[in-house]
């Protein structure tokens, strides 16, 4: 049974508090000292340090209480009102800029980047060696050209294993110290995604073959025999039939590029887990980002009908090149943007970190049917890549004018969803080297309007120093070798490629005496120290990273355009002369521009500085000009039709800040 005690305490004098009243001199609470203590303690003045006793006694007085009491809810107040600020500032502040449209993408194409062993050919370790290249030029997104296992049939996009590492470019353990130390120098890492197929080589394609029951759908197979060799008209990339014999299983593979090159089956969910898992592998790694190839040939119709043949009356026994059919049933295919949304879910579970966000850009060429590219933003509801590549501007040597440059930048502007985020590329390994097809008097020019466009610039390995194509080798790839020539370093040997040996396995351009990374770094006017100080610009100029991009003017030779940025008073005039002969332009007309306008920086050194007035702007053929001026009156509501913007946001100079607008 409980029991309860009753426990006398004597709680004595100090658990009463005495100064306890309910206002001025009321009575004290129960407390048998008071009388005593009161009369004595009531007659001092409340004064600093004076002891409890005294404080208790008139603190409760309304002289006291009363201030006391406002400076409780006036804190409370202003508490309220700090938070209901800060949500405010937050619900305002633009999204911030991550670190894919900060910086630049720079594609490293390894095998001729840097070679650190001497055996000719570029190597993980070689590219640890050059970070300081990428800091040099404030670069912080560098995409790496494969280093997977490969028998190098297609410089390494013939992959054999997708989770080893070349021994030609290093070890996995050389990979891991390159993203180790690329991290910690604050630098981005982006790899190759290869899913469309596989090197002959593969492991599924050897079970495949010979009809291992769960790889036999690995990939695309099709009946062929003596009557019927091809099971269509169906060609590759790189020209003839798309399927070949495999006498091993006694049916033909499809191949979209070399035969070496069979193509997946992603029909097949098996083939879907095991790209999902590679896509795994390598985020678990740490990489940064994909590059996700020949997106658009992912999936081919599955009731394999000939393609219609651009010319019809063309014999179909002749038709060889991809350029000959219409590729109704081999690219674009229905369910290929359900493969890149799943990869992409992926990747954003690994995205949630902050700054660990991971990348992801496609590769499509459609060429004449640009909303094909559009569509790999995805929606506003499911996101596909951060962008597409885009390759529109590979034409602009075609018609070197600023009406064509213009039609060229407009191309992407006008068809890209609200919202979503512009890029620029004049060159990669598959293409010829922007320097010599455009021609070298406009590199400068080119790289200006790729750094002071809006969006991101990606820039072929050697572009920064205006290398150019090395005809004439007869190296692997004929076709290609010219853009693949190795890296430009300095004039040493081997161009400080590498310095133990002869050979390189490419040869050098023989320009490398002159135009490499060294000599172009000593010099304030090179193409190197301009890229670099335009991308600095970029950088550092609001209007150039967030603000209005708005077509100012083209014509035969000259393309200008703006960029500006609401609240802010500084703007930017681009003049750029992609003609063959100097230019004056009047831009007069253009009642937003101040009269009087300094060129902040020209390709041609000796025009830096000058005042030219709004209505004669002189340019030399593929110079260009980059005018920092002061306005208090925007372009773009006046000519909304000119102008772009991904994501609004103004500028209010009182208290410095950026915001939603
Ligand atoms: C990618 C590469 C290209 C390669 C092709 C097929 O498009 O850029 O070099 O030939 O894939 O693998």
């Amino acid at each position: 049974m409980l029991q309860t005690n009753t426990v006398n305490i004597n709680l004595g004098d100090g658990s009463l508090n005495p100064g306890f009243r309910d206002v001025d001199g009321g009575s004290a609470a129960e407390d048998p000292g008071k009388e005593k203590r009161d009369p004595e303690y009531a007659q001092i003045k409340p004064y600093a340090g004076m002891p409890k006793e005294v404080l208790l006694l008139h603190s409760c007085k309304a002289r006291y209480r009363v201030p006391r009491e406002i400076l409780f809810w006036l804190m409370v107040a202003c508490t309220l009102a700090l938070v209901a600020l800060t949500v405010t500032v937050i619900a305002l502040s633009p999204r911030c800029m991550n670190w894919w449209q900060v910086s630049p993408v720079y594609q490293v194409y390894l095998r001729s980047f840097k070679d650190s062993d001497g055996d000719g050919v570029g190597d993980l370790k070689g590219i640890q060696k050059q970070l300081e290249h990428f800091q040099y030029l404030n670069i912080k997104s560098v995409w790496v050209s494969p280093f997977y296992r490969s028998p190098l049939r297609d410089s390494g996009y013939d992959v054999e294993d997708f989770r080893a590492i070349d021994p030609l470019f290093g070890t996995m353990q050389d990979f891991e110290k390159l993203l180790a130390e690329m991290h910690s120098k604050g630098l981005k890492l982006i790899v190759d995604l290869i899913p469309n197929h596989t090197s002959d080589r593969h492991r599924w394609f050897n079970l495949s073959r010979t009809g291992d029951p769960h790889y036999k759908d690995y990939y695309v197979w099709s009946d062929c025999n003596g009557s019927a060799p091809r099971p269509n008209n169906w060609v590759s990339v790189f020209g003839n039939s798309a399927w070949t014999y495999d006498d091993v299983r006694g049916q033909c593979y499809l191949h979209q590029f070399l035969k070496e090159q069979p193509d997946l089956n992603f029909r097949n969910p098996h083939v879907r887990k095991e790209m999902t898992d590679i896509i795994h592998f390598w985020l678990e790694k740490g990489v940064d980002g994909f590059r996700v190839g020949a997106v658009n040939r992912l999936l081919e119709a599955a009731h394999l009908r000939d393609e219609p043949q651009v010319d019809p009356k063309k014999a179909p026994e002749s038709v060889a090149s991809v350029w000959d059919l219409h590729h109704d049933y081999t690219t674009s295919q229905l369910g290929l943007h359900d493969l890149l949304r799943d990869w992409r879910a992926e990747m954003q579970a690994y995205s949630r970190e902050p700054g660990r966000y991971r990348f992801m850009v496609t590769e499509s060429y459609d060429y004449h049917e640009v909303d094909k590219t559009m569509m790999y933003y995805g929606t506003s509801l499911v996101k596909e890549s951060d962008f597409p590549f885009n390759f529109y501007l590979l034409d602009l040597p075609q018609n070197t004018s600023g009406l064509w440059v213009k039609h060229l930048v407009q191309l992407w502007m006008a068809n890209m969803p609200k919202g979503q985020w512009p890029n620029w590329l004049v060159g990669n390994h598959d293409q010829p080297r922007i320097a010599s097809s455009a021609g070298h008097t406009y590199i400068r020019a080119i790289n200006m309007l790729l750094l002071t466009l809006p969006g991101t610039p990606t820039t072929y390995y050697g572009e920064e120093i205006g290398m150019e194509n090395n005809n004439g080798t007869d190296g692997p790839s004929a076709s290609q070798d010219p853009q693949r020539s190795p890296m430009q370093w300095s004039s040493d040997m081997n161009a400080g490629f590498n310095n133990k040996t002869n050979t390189t396995w490419l040869p050098l351009h023989p320009d490398y005496r002159s135009i490499n990374v060294k000599a172009q770094m000593e010099d304030e006017g090179s193409v190197l120290a301009q890229y670099r100080s335009l991308n600095t610009l970029r950088q550092s100029e609001l209007p150039f990273l967030r603000g209005w991009f708005c077509f100012v003017h083209a014509d035969a030779s000259v393309f200008s355009y703006l960029r500006e940025l609401d609240g802010l008073s500084r703007a930017f005039l681009m003049v750029l002369n992609f003609g063959g002969e100097p230019a004056v332009t009047d831009l007069s007309s253009v009642p937003e521009l101040p009269d009087l306008l300094t060129v902040q920086m020209s390709t041609n050194r000796s025009n830096d500085d000058k005042v030219l007035h709004k209505s004669r702007i002189p340019t030399e053929a593929g110079e260009g000009l980059v005018i920092q001026y002061t306005t208090n009156t925007r372009f773009h509501p006046n000519h909304p039709e000119q102008c772009y913007v991904s994501e609004k946001a103004c500028y209010l100079s009182a208290v410095d800040l950026l915001y939603q607008c």
